[in-house]
């Protein structure tokens, strides 16, 4: 038997780190399909080297400052969103920060940048939104993890072992709440052409661009809930020969 649908348009996503890059180009898909998104970040500011949201579109966006790493503020990004909206059903953790030096040159604050952006948040939202998924009955959490969770590199003890560590945190809960409908799936771009870790575009050409990995959201979404694809890798077709 096929499984339950629900259409896209009227639902209520939150997208970490929504201001730029992937998160921004996700927020712009979900728009699209009519779902209203809140997007949080430090700066809470929308970034203007892309082109707003259209207002008077199909779905509606609020930018919110809200920092992952500080569960009172992912907790009081979670409740306004439900407020403004209704409830929520979508949520995609996105937010991520890159810093990458070996053991020895890395320093105490940028282990703890990397390791409660890229994992600790995920864990604050995850807290904070499941009760509102559990009220709608269910729901969709998406995880924008890395290759690099599974494919390392040196100098990138901390944002690997973050991902890597994301990838096990979305395995385990996805096992938690599949039940109660509500549907966990984590993505592993290869590189994709935003300004991440100071990388300004360099070679964009070859790279996955945002709009695609948005593209990929967009799919699990509506995927039939019969199936879950729940390891999602994306990698460029064609990256330059070594
Ligand atoms: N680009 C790639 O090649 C690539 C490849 C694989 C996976 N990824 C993953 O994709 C995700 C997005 O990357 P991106 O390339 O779009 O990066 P980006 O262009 O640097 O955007 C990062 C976003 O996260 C926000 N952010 C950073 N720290 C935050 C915090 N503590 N709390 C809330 N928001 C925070 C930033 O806004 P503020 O600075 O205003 O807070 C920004 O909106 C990350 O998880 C990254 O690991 C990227």
């Amino acid at each position: 038997m096929a499984g339950m649908k629900k259409p896209l348009r009227g639902q209520v996503a939150i997208v970490t780190g929504g201001s730029r890059g992937i998160g921004l180009a996700i927020a712009r898909a979900l728009v699209a399909e009519g779902v209203n998104v809140a997007v949080t970040s430090r700066s809470g500011a929308l970034s203007a080297a892309r082109p707003p949201i259209e207002p008077g579109g199909p779905g509606s966006l609020e930018a919110l400052r809200a920092d992952v790493r500080s569960y009172d503020a992912v907790a009081r990004a979670v409740s306004a969103t439900a407020e403004r909206f209704g409830g929520l059903d979508i949520v995609v953790n996105n937010a991520g920060v890159g810093i990458f030096a070996d053991v020895t040159a890395m320093t105490p604050p940028q282990w703890a940048e990397v390791i409660e952006t890229n994992l600790t948040g995920v864990y604050n939202m995850c807290h904070a939104a499941l009760p509102l998924l559990r009220q709608r009955g269910g729901g969709y959490i998406i995880n924008i993890s890395s290759l690099a969770g599974a494919n390392v590199v040196p100098g990138g003890t901390a944002y690997c072992a973050s991902k890597a560590g994301l990838n096990a945190f979305s395995e385990v809960l996805n096992q938690e709440v599949r039940q109660d409908n509500i549907r966990v799936s984590y993505l592993m771009p290869g590189s994709v052409a935003t300004g991440f870790s100071g990388d300004e575009s360099r070679g964009a050409e070859w790279k996955i661009a945002a709009d695609d990995v948005a593209g990929m959201v967009i799919s699990l979404l509506t995927m039939d809930t019969r199936t879950l694809p729940s390891r999602v890798e994306l990698r460029p077709s064609k990256p330059p020969k070594k």
